[in-house]
């Protein structure tokens, strides 16, 4: 079951009913070791993009199967991202479960995301939607590229607030972006529409991953389901790490040390607090307010709906969230 949000109006829970079906279909296939790997992976998931594909549709036509093929694409896709995510980051838990390279180890858990990567493609393909495939096909070469670009920056303290926007987009908003266009291309919107959905997918796609990262900074493990704090122990410089660096007087200390990789665990907490009291979060989270409301912009050029409503509460939701 997944939790029911104040956005979700009657259709959008109905349809998202229907993804959870395809999505538990989607891995009852295939040999029983897979079956057994993928178990329980999809459990604890918030549906941010499944539930993007319907709204996006639905503000230009009824719910149809085609935006439901699309939503469970963009689930597929994106729980296969993390997969391969979790093995870049060496992450050992997700979603309230240890992950599939802590289980099993690396090697099995690419093949995992790579199961999922081609599920998603095989429903996109067997129901004709081509232009969606191509939305999804164009994030994913995105979401390679912005990874390998933030591995190449790790403990790179030089990393700028331009640069760590380049990679969030590319890792982490284009997929956003791809889920609203595949909803209204699947409604039948034109292309105009298209792409004025799919920016708005882009800037709440940016608010997204930041506040994602700071959550790494201020939020719960329990309430997450994943591991916190590993950003900055990873060499990750995000963006409440840049804006602390920047104001800190222990920035030098710090630069030191991130560059030598040797930041002890005190090294650590006296960054983790440095990003709180130096205003350093307030101001990411500024900067995530700044995108929703730039997005929410956006969408007053559709017409008004209950939908582009629930469309609204969403975006306002992703800077609130606490998991
Ligand atoms: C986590 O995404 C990865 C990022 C892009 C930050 P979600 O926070 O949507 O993860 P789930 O699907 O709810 O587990
Ligand atoms: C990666 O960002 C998000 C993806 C596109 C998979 P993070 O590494 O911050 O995501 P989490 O925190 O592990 O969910
Ligand atoms: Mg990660
Ligand atoms: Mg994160």
């Amino acid at each position: 079951m997944i939790q029911v949000k104040g956005y979700d109006i009657p259709q959008i829970s109905q349809g998202l009913a229907c993804v959870e079906d395809e999505l538990s279909h989607a891995i009852e296939e295939g040999d029983d070791k897979i079956r057994g790997m993928l178990s329980g992976l999809f459990d604890g998931g918030k549906r941010i993009r499944p539930r993007l594909v319907l709204l996006s549709g639905m503000c230009f036509g009824e719910m149809n199967e085609k935006m439901i093929h699309a939503a469970v694409a963009a689930e597929l896709i994106h729980t296969a991202s993390l997969v391969h995510d979790d093995i870049i980051d060496m992450s050992d838990y997700r979603r309230n479960n240890p992950t599939i390279n802590s289980i099993f180890g690396n090697h099995v858990a690419v093949l995992a995301g790579d199961v999922l990567f081609a599920k998603a493609f095989e429903i996109l393909s067997e129901h004709g939607l081509i232009n969606s495939m191509l939305y999804f096909v164009n994030a994913i070469q995105n979401m390679c590229s912005g990874e390998i670009v933030q591995s190449c920056r790790r403990f790179d303290i030089s990393v700028t607030e331009q640069d760590y926007m380049d990679y969030i987009d590319k890792k982490t908003a284009s997929l956003i972006c791809a889920s609203c266009m595949a909803g209204a291309q699947s409604a039948g919107a034109g292309s105009r529409e298209i792409n004025l959905i799919g920016s708005f997918g882009y800037k709440i796609g940016r608010a997204f991953q930041i506040t994602d990262d700071i959550l790494d900074v201020t939020g719960d493990k329990k309430t997450l389901g994943k591991s916190v704090g590993q950003d900055v122990s990873e060499g990750d410089i995000s963006l409440p790490f840049i804006y602390m660096l920047a104001k800190s007087d222990n920035s030098g200390r710090y630069a030191d040390a991130v560059n030598k990789r040797a930041l002890d665990a005190d090294l650590k907490q006296g960054m983790i607090n440095d990003a709180i009291c130096s205003g350093a979060v307030d101001m990411a989270q500024s900067k995530a307010r700044q995108y929703v409301d730039e997005a929410v912009e956006l969408l007053y050029q559709l017409p008004h709906s209950i939908y582009r409503q629930a469309l609204i509460a969403l975006a306002l939701d992703i800077i609130g969230r606490q998991f």
